[in-house]
């Protein structure tokens, strides 16, 4: 690595593979700005021994543990990575920025993956991921061992980017692409923000959400493009005041609460607020589903305001019977949800459909201004079972009798 110091005293800490390129790094460089790295037009030399790795393991290393505010760069180019953990806790003055320019690639290969993420960020306070880069899951080579369709016991395969037991974070303006299994996966964590996001992946690619978030407290998500092959932004269990805005979905499944309850003692999820975004092609709009648990727990407190669907399969679904053919009543209890200026176009007759658990009926829906139409002009209808729901303002599909 190169270091230099700059004028405002953040030290900068440009990841060199080569040391060619760590000097060309060295001298002369303006600092807090951006970094000018020279361009490569393929991957970097490395010198014999030295993984990709490693190098970025000490870059890491050195940052965590300087004393003062500090940046790592990762300049233009390619770097092939396998499996690859940035740890906290870091000594230097929060937070730490990460500025990725160029593409960083995961080595395809399943058998090196240990642990739940290809890149991995595990207990740092204060973390900007940033730097107009891409994280290239490489997942079209290892998604044709994924067998959860079949087998509802199955290892997911890594996440390209998991975040776990951090504290106020900000990724912004980050490029994913291809993960092999979800594209970020956030958990355990407190204050975490995501900006300016592109998530691309294949319609079919299997278990590619965008965005997982479980047992996190003060998320935001905020004007993101997320085209992958399964749900766009998926709210698992823990999850609590996560605001969702601004974030256009499509292909993929939609935006989804759950699913809950496939494991026992789950935490509750709360304080969900998605705003202001828009759907255009997905299988599901807006959804809740949930297994039917071992064990109790809540969903409640969410609320969809002004959402646009366009050709949406199911634009608003409460599914409690999710992924099973067993005709046991969910435990899981869902409260005080909202759908407010909910307008666009739906693929399928049955618009709304909620279906509740016998055992926990969905209690305190609400629809306000709902106004959806057929994208082939033919009629459409509202099921509710289990559940009871309030309208106010206009309603289309009428709603359940
Ligand atoms: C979410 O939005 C609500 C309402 O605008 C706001 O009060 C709350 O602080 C926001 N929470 C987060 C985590 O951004
Ligand atoms: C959502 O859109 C509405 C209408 O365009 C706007 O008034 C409101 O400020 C937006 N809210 C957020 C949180 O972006």
């Amino acid at each position: 690595m190169a270091i230099r110091r700059t004028a405002s005293t953040i030290v900068v800490l440009v990841l060199c593979l080569a040391l060619v390129s760590c000097e060309a790094f060295g001298g002369g460089g303006r600092g807090h700005g951006r970094v000018a790295g020279p361009r490569r037009p393929a991957g970097p030399r490395l010198p014999a021994g030295v993984g990709v790795e490693k190098a970025f393991i000490q870059t890491w290393t050195a940052a965590c543990n300087y004393n003062g505010r500090v940046r790592i760069v990762v300049p233009l180019g390619v770097y092939k990575l396998s499996e690859t953990v940035f740890q906290g806790p870091c000594k230097c003055q929060a937070p730490i920025t990460f500025q990725v320019m160029g593409t960083l690639k995961a080595v395809a290969d399943v058998s090196e993956y240990s642990g739940s993420g290809w890149i991995t960020f595990d207990g740092i306070t204060g973390l900007i991921l940033t730097g107009g880069g891409t994280f290239d899951g490489q997942g079209q080579a290892v998604w044709k061992y994924n067998d959860c369709k079949e087998n509802p016991n199955c290892v997911h395969l890594p996440a390209a980017i998991y975040f776990s037991q951090m504290k106020d974070t900000i990724i912004r303006g980050i490029n994913l692409v291809n993960s092999m299994g979800f594209h970020m996966h956030i958990t355990n964590s407190y204050l975490f923000r995501a900006i300016g996001l592109h998530i691309t992946s294949p319609a079919d690619s299997p278990n590619t959400d965008g965005m997982h978030i479980s047992k996190s407290n003060l998320v935001r998500i905020v004007r993101n493009v997320i085209r992958t092959g399964d749900d766009c932004i998926s709210i698992g269990q823990g999850a609590t005041n996560v605001n969702i805005t601004k974030v256009t979905c499509g292909p993929g499944h939609g935006i989804s609460v759950g699913s809950l309850g496939k494991l026992p003692n789950e935490m509750d999820v709360t304080g969900i607020i998605v705003r202001n975004c828009t759907l255009v092609g997905t299988t599901n709009g807006l959804r809740i589903k949930t297994y039917p648990a071992k064990t109790p727990s809540r969903a409640s407190g969410i609320l969809f305001s002004n959402i646009v669907m366009n050709n949406v399969q199911n634009p608003i679904i409460i599914d409690q019977g999710y992924h099973t053919r067993s005709t046991k009543p969910s435990l899981i209890k869902i409260s005080d949800v909202n759908f407010e200026n909910i307008r666009g176009t739906s693929m399928s007759a049955v618009a709304v459909n909620l279906m509740c658990s016998s055992i926990n009926p969905c209690q305190n829906v609400r629809f306000n201004n709902v106004n959806l139409k057929h994208s082939r002009n033919l009629r459409l209808t509202s099921t509710c079972v289990n559940a009871r729901v309030g309208y106010s303002g206009f309603q289309y599909p009428p709603p359940c009798r």
